[in-house]
């Protein structure tokens, strides 16, 4: 799917690719009008992109003169958001940023205004399965304190800590739980291994509000497996869409603090990772006790036959519930074919290696004998603090 081959003809382009990244690199010290119009020739040098009129570039640069701030048109920001996942040096299912679609909610004032976008950022992307790649994009950051979503997702499950420092349900999300609670959420009746977290959001002169999800807005996959019967009997699930809500989303020098995204699960998140680490749900020891295989000794390797069983279990039930999702070998080699077309196009190929290898069978995808360049470019997708006020 290259679409812009490495011919003679295209060369010199190259090496204007090369300086304009140079230009685009996260972390220098540039003043915005730099940002805006390295943003700007990359915009406009993009094949199949919308281009840059000199007018506009002008306009951009007087807003910035005279305000310190530049609005994006409506193009400007669906290609910045398709470039800052293009750019995101973690992800391994970056071959699809052209899918990338964008919500423009950048006028949406008010908690409970955006906690009602949040839900339909939920319906659209869920797609009643057929998952699309989204980003809901919400005030740029101007004054000093931005409205900011609270959740690491929109969608997580509850862990609730008892005295004894156990937890039911997600370990990851003890600490947010405690804060939900301790601004007035109020779990369920009978607490589970999986109750959706309320929403959590503040903004300039508004406190922390939370804001729970209508059941029918959270799309979940209860798991079983295609050979172990008794599999379903574990009553595991998980929810349909990751749609990670806490970073910040950086285009051409403007910062907007809250844009949650969303793309498809790679199974092994869910079942190398959020079911299986030792830290979070940690399931392979009740798996292994039900295949038969649970023992004292490490070298019988039950540990690695729960995993698969488990891995082969999600993969299994997502298909069967109609949701989209990719095994970690497909996505391995879309993430080759990406890489192909990146450099194709002149572009620097970047990526993190211990991010883009797979949790499972890391060794056997053709990403594990690759190595990465880690560089980060704007646009992009980038950590932040956790807002003003968080430790519970
Ligand atoms: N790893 C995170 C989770 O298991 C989700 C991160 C985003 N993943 C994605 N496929 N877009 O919930």
């Amino acid at each position: 799917m290259s679409e812009c081959p490495v011919t003679p003809s295209n060369a010199r382009a190259q090496t204007e690719g090369v300086s304009l990244y140079k230009r685009l690199r996260i972390g220098g010290r540039m003043a915005l009008r730099e940002k805006a119009s390295a943003f700007l020739d990359l915009l406009e040098k993009e094949e199949g992109g919308p281009g840059v009129t000199s007018s506009r570039r002008n306009q951009v640069l007087k807003d910035v003169a005279r305000h310190r701030y530049y609005e994006h048109t409506p193009e400007e920001l669906l290609w910045g958001c398709r470039f800052a996942w293009r750019h995101s040096v973690r992800c391994i299912g970056r071959f699809f940023w052209r899918q990338l679609e964008v919500r423009d909610a950048r006028h949406i004032q008010g908690a409970s205004d955006m906690a009602h976008a949040c839900m339909e950022h939920l319906s659209s992307a869920t797609n009643g399965g057929a998952i699309q790649p989204l980003v809901t994009v919400f005030p740029a950051q101007r004054a000093t304190i931005p409205w900011r979503i609270w959740n690491y997702q929109l969608v997580r499950y509850a862990g609730y800590r008892a005295e004894d420092g156990e937890v039911l349900g997600d370990p990851a999300e003890a600490q947010f739980t405690a804060f939900c609670e301790s601004i007035g959420w109020k779990a369920p009746k009978t607490k589970g291994l999986f109750d959706v977290l309320p929403l959590v959001i503040s903004g300039p002169r508004c406190k922390p509000s939370f804001f729970t999800i209508p059941a029918q807005k959270v799309l979940e996959v209860p798991l079983s497996h295609p050979d172990l019967e008794w599999f379903k009997e574990l009553e595991l699930r998980w929810y349909a869409v990751p749609v990670v809500s806490n970073m910040l989303l950086e285009i051409g020098g403007i910062r907007y603090p809250a844009a949650p995204f969303n793309g498809w699960y790679m199974g092994t998140e869910i079942g190398a990772r959020n079911l299986a680490d030792w830290s979070r749900y940690n399931l392979l020891p009740d798996i292994a006790l039900r295949m038969g295989i649970f023992e004292k000794r490490e070298s019988s390797l039950w540990r690695d036959r729960a995993l698969v069983e488990l891995n082969r279990a999600v993969l299994h039930s997502y298909k069967m519930a109609g949701v989209r999702m990719i095994d970690h070998h497909t996505a391995a080699q879309l993430h080759v074919r990406f890489e192909d077309d990146e450099k194709a196009c002149g572009r620097p190929v970047t990526g993190r290696w211990d991010w883009l290898v797979p949790p499972l069978s890391a060794s056997t995808t053709p990403v594990w004998d690759r190595s990465y360049d880690p560089t980060e470019y704007s646009p992009n997708f980038l950590t932040q603090n956790p807002p003003r006020g968080f430790v519970p």
